[in-house]
């Protein structure tokens, strides 16, 4: 059943907000927990059909998880299958990040390569070369990557991109390695700290993860000992950051860390945006006065998240001047530009360069959701635009943020699912979220 999203813009963001467990790293941390022989409990994960996905990729492993109240028991005491299924590795990219636990523990397996999205190219490169350094041997033969390791030895590996995958594939795979492995040139995003975190609290040694050095001393087994709780999801924090400043909001943001998303705060005061550190978990978002605009290029961590790079380029098509965005990270990270254009925005794309004139308001439309964070910048746009704006391919949507339109109605906003065979309102717990099939991020 295909829904859509009915926005009428104009009202002001004003209250609370709750930030849901951080997706990201639930999805490293559920492929992390096949390495323990044990039953594993985490905490704070998202409902989300992303995590849906990946505990059916689990499931097909021989794995047993269940979830309930934004917990999921996984039980990987019987793995009996090394082979993902193709079907479900192109349907969500972060299943690839089986492939190093996978290999450790079964000592073999067989991944589909997931192939490009609508985002980027995205190769897997970084992730085998670590893999084959650590001993495992893998070839490429009807469109998976077969590997086998029947020894993984400790090196030292450097990664000639900080990939975020292939950091937390690596440094999965060394938990069981034989002796110490380096990663060098390691990502250091906050949710590859949270991997390494939880795989600590499992019996893996890990020193250094949250830097661009990291250090595995090999371990040989790794067991349950306590219910792990995600970290909050820095980038549905920015999300609705973004969406206070971008309509003359004013909201605290809840369970959210401000010091790792000092980039964003700085950009967003930048813009002339209120953004107040209310104690070590809650920002207050405020914003009056019209967008100043701003320059921002995307970066590994600690810079500008290429993860929000839609949801500012939809705040800074009110601005009061010239922005320009240049996105490092994805090649092709771009789409929402001709939607927002459909609602009057004036943006430019020249090469990996988003030129944005402001203008005083956008009108509302029908526009299309081309990936998750793009699905975000509409939403975005939509409630500050005059009218109406109807949002379609909200399963890109649904991959990422939790409870969504909930959320941000409680915060005021005029927004509402409607599914288009009966055309009337869809209440959640009846809602049928459909599963993905684009572009994964
Ligand atoms: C993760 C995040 C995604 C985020 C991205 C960058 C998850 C589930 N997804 O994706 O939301 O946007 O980090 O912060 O955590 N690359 C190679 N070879 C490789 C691996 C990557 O060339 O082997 C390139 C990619 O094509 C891309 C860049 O490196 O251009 C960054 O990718 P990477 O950091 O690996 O992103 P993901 O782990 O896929």
């Amino acid at each position: 059943m295909d829904e859509r999203l009915h926005i009428i813009g104009g009202n002001p963001l004003r209250g609370h907000v709750k930030i849901s467990g951080a997706k990201n790293a639930a999805l490293a941390i559920m492929a992390g927990a096949i390495l323990a022989e044990d039953e594993v409990l985490l905490d704070n994960i998202p409902n989300l059909t992303d995590v849906q996905v990946m505990s059916t990729v689990l499931n097909s492993l021989g794995v047993n998880t269940k979830f309930s109240n934004n917990q999921l028991l996984i039980d990987s005491r019987n793995i009996n299958n090394y082979k993902a299924p193709y079907e479900l590795v192109t349907k969500l990219r972060a299943s690839f990040f089986i492939l190093g636990p996978l290999v450790a523990r079964s000592r073999q397996a067989i991944v589909p390569l997931p192939g490009g999205c609508s985002i980027g190219s995205r190769p897997v490169d970084l992730h085998l070369k670590g893999l084959q350094a650590l001993g495992a041997k893998y070839k490429i033969e009807h469109g998976n990557v077969i590997v086998s390791a029947p020894k993984l030895e400790g090196t030292s590996i450097y990664l000639d991109y900080p990939s975020v995958g292939a950091t937390e594939n690596i440094m999965m795979a060394a938990t069981l390695a034989e002796g110490t492995t380096i990663i060098d040139n390691a990502a250091q995003e906050p949710e590859i700290k949270d991997l390494a975190n939880f795989l600590t609290s499992i019996g893996a040694k890990i020193r250094g993860a949250g830097t661009d050095t990291i250090i595995v001393e090999g371990v040989e087994k790794l067991n349950y000992s306590s219910t792990y709780s995600i970290m909050p999801d820095r980038i549905e924090a920015g999300t609705f950051m973004i969406a206070a400043a971008s309509n003359g909001g004013n909201v605290i943001i809840d369970d959210v860390n401000p010091e790792i998303l000092q980039s964003v705060i700085s950009k967003l005061r930048e813009c002339g945006v209120s953004v107040e550190i209310i104690d070590k978990n809650k920002i207050r978002v405020r914003n009056g006065k019209p967008i100043k605009p701003v320059d921002i290029k995307t970066l590994p961590y600690p810079g500008f998240p290429t993860d929000l790079q839609a949801q500012i380029t939809s705040l800074l098509t009110t601005s009061i001047g010239t922005s320009v965005i240049t996105e490092t990270v994805f090649e092709n990270r771009f789409l929402h530009a001709d939607e927002l254009r459909r609602m009057g925005a004036q943006i430019r794309i020249e090469g990996n360069c988003a030129i944005i004139r402001g203008i005083e308001k956008l009108s509302g439309a029908p526009v299309r959701a081309t990936d998750l964070r793009a699905g975000a910048a509409l939403v975005i746009a939509g409630l500050k635009a005059e009218g109406e704006t109807i949002i379609t391919k909200l399963n890109h949507i649904d991959r990422g943020y939790e409870n969504f339109e909930e959320k941000l109605s409680q915060l005021g906003a005029k927004i509402k699912r409607i599914s288009i065979k009966t055309e009337s309102n869809n209440s959640l717990s009846s809602r049928k979220r459909e599963l993905v099939t684009a572009s994964n991020n």
